[in-house]
């Protein structure tokens, strides 16, 4: 059966990057039918819009998206498409991949957030002047829901989940949300734990070997991702999925690179595994493994981008990754 996969690379090196990912897509799955749109910085120059209605019609309807990233007009791009396939998990997995500078070489976890509600439902409002509040929105279906994702993922993979909250302090928001997850937690056969997130971000980097699949509320998990992604030294590397119940947009955490974008030196290693995250969200298993696979080799043995202390281009890369993925058995 051909799938649709919306490419929408974006601004910057998000055109460089994009594409790569694309060319290995189509390497490891010729039934795919790609369609390319505009979003970002340069698109809304030129009409106004950084997110035309035909490209947020297409990610709403194609089987799944590749975006790369927009410039200033990030928030006007992304928050729609997550919008657009009713993401409400965010999917980030953090490893120190071969041939980095991770502070801990073992570092393998993923961070599972929820992506609709917590601080970002956007309930703030300027009651007087000099006097501001924010509503913080916790529901028992949005936490089911991620804490769901987040155990099927772990059951599926042999690992044990972290439940991440607040709920000594936030008692009624936080409360539900470690309830709700810990209800979750009963049907599953998966070992688990729950962490106050202060206390986490300080494990993290003392010892992030010993997390495999952190549940997170919203806001906890958009830091204490940056904090794992720091751990491993690598912006140019980090996958990320945003999951819907029928469709996602699978993106590179980095964004535009203003400083090389044009170069052709971008690192396309983030953009491939969003691509192998992709596949793995349509079923296609054993290619997603491939492509890891195969830019786990390439990271090991180079050719290495500039940002890894190398010389080499993102089509030397690209080139390799190709290579090492037609050895690779189907
Ligand atoms: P950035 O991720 O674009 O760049 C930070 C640093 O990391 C730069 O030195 C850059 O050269 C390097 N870098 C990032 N990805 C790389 C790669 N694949 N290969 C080699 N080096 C890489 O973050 P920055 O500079 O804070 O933001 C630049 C623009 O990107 C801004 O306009 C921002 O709004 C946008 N942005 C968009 C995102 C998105 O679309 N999801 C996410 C983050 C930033
Ligand atoms: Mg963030």
């Amino acid at each position: 059966m051909t799938e649709t996969i919306a490419v929408v690379p974006g601004d910057g090196i998000g055109r460089e990057v994009t594409p790569a990912a694309r060319e290995v897509l189509a390497a490891v799955d010729p039934d795919f039918e790609f369609e390319t749109a505009e979003a970002g910085d340069e698109v809304a120059e030129e009409t106004g819009e950084p997110l035309p209605d035909a490209t947020r019609d297409l990610v709403a309807s194609a089987d799944a998206t590749l975006f790369g990233a927009a410039g200033e007009t990030a928030a006007d791009v992304i928050l729609p498409l997550r919008r657009a396939v009713e993401s409400f998990a965010n999917v980030r997995p953090v490893r120190a991949y071969p041939g980095t500078d991770a502070l801990h070489p073992d570092t393998d976890l993923v961070f599972v957030r929820e992506n609709t509600e917590g601080v970002y439902a956007g309930h703030e409002t300027e009651i007087a002047p000099g006097v501001t509040t924010l509503t913080r929105v916790v529901t028992e279906a949005a936490s089911e829901e991620i804490a769901r994702y987040g155990f099927e993922y772990a059951a599926d993979r042999e690992k044990s989940v972290t439940i991440a909250h607040k709920a000594n302090v936030m008692r009624t928001t936080d409360g539900l949300f470690l309830e709700t997850a810990e209800a979750v937690a009963d049907e599953f056969d998966v070992p688990y734990d729950d962490a106050l997130m202060d206390a986490l971000a300080m494990h993290l980097v003392q010892r992030p070997e010993e997390y495999d699949v952190v549940v997170c509320p919203n806001l906890a998990g958009d830091v204490l991702s940056d904090l794992a992604a720091g751990l491993v030294g690598g912006l140019g590397l980090l996958p990320s999925a945003n999951v819907g119940p029928e469709r996602g947009v699978f993106e590179p955490v980095h964004g535009t690179a203003p400083d090389i974008a044009g170069d052709g030196v971008a690192n396309p290693s983030a953009a491939m595994l969003s691509a192998a995250l992709l596949l793995e969200y349509l079923g296609h298993d054993r290619a997603g493994e491939r492509v890891r696979s195969a830019v786990e080799q390439t990271l090991s043995t180079g050719p290495h981008t500039p940002d890894l202390g190398g010389s080499a281009t993102t089509r030397d890369v690209t080139d390799a990754v190709l290579a090492s993925l037609a050895d690779s058995e189907k």
